[in-house]
């Protein structure tokens, strides 16, 4: 963070946010977390594997007053994400939180996929983790701790009207790793957590939308709404609240859990 800007719950940490721009114009998960752990006190690692997606979310800390290193790795790959590393450590010289928030997948069920494109979903939401923790957890353990937020889904704990199969079954995954990175970690003083997203309006799920629902795009957005006991989705910056929190000191005694930021909407079918 540059000098002057306003101290908050994560001040003088490093952030790294893997997955950290928009895959189309507006707010993603990751491009309001970069922001708004910024605006909490962290200086950002904008790590994504669209460089112009990294660089977008990087202009946006910035002009909140933060400071961002864009860097351009796939999360799926060792090496990159060795360079991606070195490259952040070079510029801020440690790293104190971890979201990984990078994710894909493909509508359909067990007939619908390849099995290409199931090995690269599992590669992108699962593998990620752990070449990302096997990189960063000897830093933290020689830092003194550090704190790892995964993105999962609701699509990972419950059937959420249509086939999404390779995407849920990795989401899943996401938890478990979490919940088992957690107890190997404890005694190093790094968290691991997750946060469980409902139906949260960004522009990759305003796109799925429009091409799952072609007719009438806006009609199918009300009702994603009106399915939300809150009724409306979720938007980015309320996912972003959830993940500072788990990153900072305030979560220091949570560990091995999840946080599900969902309007209710898992508590429908519970
Ligand atoms: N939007 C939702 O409703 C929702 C709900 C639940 C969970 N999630 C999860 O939240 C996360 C963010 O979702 P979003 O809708 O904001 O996504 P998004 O698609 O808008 O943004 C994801 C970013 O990740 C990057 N990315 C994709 N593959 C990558 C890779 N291999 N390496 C590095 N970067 C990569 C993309 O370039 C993009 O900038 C995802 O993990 C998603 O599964 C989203």
């Amino acid at each position: 963070m540059t000098a002057g800007a306003p101290a908050g719950r994560l001040a003088g940490k490093i952030a790294l946010v893997a997955g950290a721009g928009s895959s189309g114009p507006g707010w993603s998960i990751g491009k309001a977390s970069c922001v708004t752990l910024a605006r909490q006190g962290a200086a950002i690692v904008a790590l994504d594997a669209d460089l112009a997606a990294a660089e977008d979310a990087a202009h946006e800390v910035e002009q909140a007053g933060g400071s961002a290193l864009p860097v351009q790795a796939d999360v799926a790959d060792p090496a990159a994400m060795q360079a991606a590393l070195d490259a952040a450590l070079r510029r801020y010289g440690r790293i104190d939180v971890l979201q990984a928030n990078a994710g894909i997948g493909k509508v359909g069920g067990p007939e619908d996929i390849t099995l290409q494109e199931w090995d690269r979903i599992q590669q992108v939401n699962v593998t990620s983790l752990l070449i990302a923790t096997r990189l960063l957890a000897p830093l933290m353990r020689d830092q003194g701790g550090g704190a790892i937020v995964t993105v999962s889904s609701v699509a990972g704990i419950r059937y959420t009207g249509y086939p999404h199969l390779a995407y849920s079954v990795s989401k899943a995954a996401v938890i478990h790793f979490a919940r088992m990175a957690a107890q190997q970690y404890a005694a190093d003083r790094i968290r691991v957590n997750t946060v469980i997203p409902g139906l949260i309006d960004t522009p990759r799920v305003a796109r799925n939308v429009a091409r799952m629902f072609d007719a009438d795009a806006r009609a199918a957005s009300a009702a994603r709404d009106r399915q939300v006991p809150i009724g409306r989705m979720g938007t980015p910056w309320e996912v972003a609240n959830a993940v500072a929190f788990l990153a900072s000191d305030e979560a220091s005694y949570i560990t091995g859990t999840e946080l599900v930021v969902d309007g209710g909407l898992t508590g429908k079918y519970a």
